[in-house]
């Protein structure tokens, strides 16, 4: 499985050479943005998601056709390919899009914040285990805080609900038998078996992390290059 990192840099030459591929849908969406920036890093994701699924799938991007499940996540549907998941996600500076073949796989990524703390921050989402682990780590828990938010969302998005499941249900841990960058789920207190769950090496700017529905996965992390869309027309800046 792979997941290719966006950062700022490609936005515009993505956005120059890919911007026709979207649909008048995600278009419309771009133009929904009230700050450029942030029209241009949508558009960017937008125009990688379909170019790395079409070389996926051997076809044109601007032939894919998405549709939304009633929880907002994108799936194909045009070409019908249910055998190629992907995840998206993204913060300031960066945005992560992750393709794995015949399984389940979620993606996020989060800015790291200092002193990232408020009361009653993750009520209703985490676990009473998980509220635990944020407790003991107090009184600096941003980065216990940040692991339990990108692994739980990772596998909210993996399973397709996303926080309008039974979040709290869901319990995020270490992986002290496969050691650091390892962490484990459970649903109702049993575990989640079969699966790959990575924190991602992202730099100390971002926490990320990976939940994939097929057990000891190797897992490639792959910068989006200026270069990489040289093939189409664009200059490395
Ligand atoms: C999925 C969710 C956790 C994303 O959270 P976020 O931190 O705002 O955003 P991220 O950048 O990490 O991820 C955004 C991407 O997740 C994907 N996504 C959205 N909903 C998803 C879902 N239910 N499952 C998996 N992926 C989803 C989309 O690709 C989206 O990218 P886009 O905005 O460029 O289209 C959050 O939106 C959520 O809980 N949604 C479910 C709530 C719901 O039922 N909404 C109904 C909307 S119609």
């Amino acid at each position: 499985m792979q997941i290719w990192l966006l950062d700022d840099a490609v936005i515009q030459p993505v956005c120059r050479v890919l911007a026709d591929a979207l649909s008048p849908d995600e278009q419309q969406r771009a133009r929904a943005y009230r700050q450029q920036w942030h029209r241009d890093r949508f558009v960017a994701r937008r125009c990688a998601l379909r170019w790395l699924l079409s070389g996926y799938l051997s076809c044109n991007p601007e032939s894919l056709r998405f549709r939304v499940t009633p929880f907002g996540k994108p799936v194909l549907q045009w070409p019908d390919a249910e055998r190629l998941a992907f995840s998206v996600s993204h913060t300031d500076g960066m945005a992560l899009l992750a393709f794995a073949w015949d399984c389940r796989v979620g993606v996020d990524v989060e800015q790291w914040i200092d002193g990232l703390d408020t009361p009653g921050i993750g009520r209703g989402t985490f676990s009473a285990t998980e509220e635990k682990m944020l407790d003991a780590a107090r009184p600096d828990p941003t980065a216990r805080l940040l692991s339990i938010w990108t692994r739980k969302e990772a596998l909210l998005k993996a399973l397709g609900t996303g926080f309008s499941g039974e979040p709290n249900a869901y319990t995020t841990e270490d992986d002290s038998l496969l050691g650091e960058g390892h962490w484990c789920a459970s649903h109702h207190g049993a575990r989640i078996a079969g699966w790959t769950f990575l924190d991602l090496p992202l730099g100390a700017h971002f926490r990320g992390a990976l939940a994939l529905s097929l057990e000891g996965a190797r897992v490639t992390l792959q910068f989006c290059q200026a270069s990489s869309f040289a093939d189409i027309g664009v200059s490395a800046e």
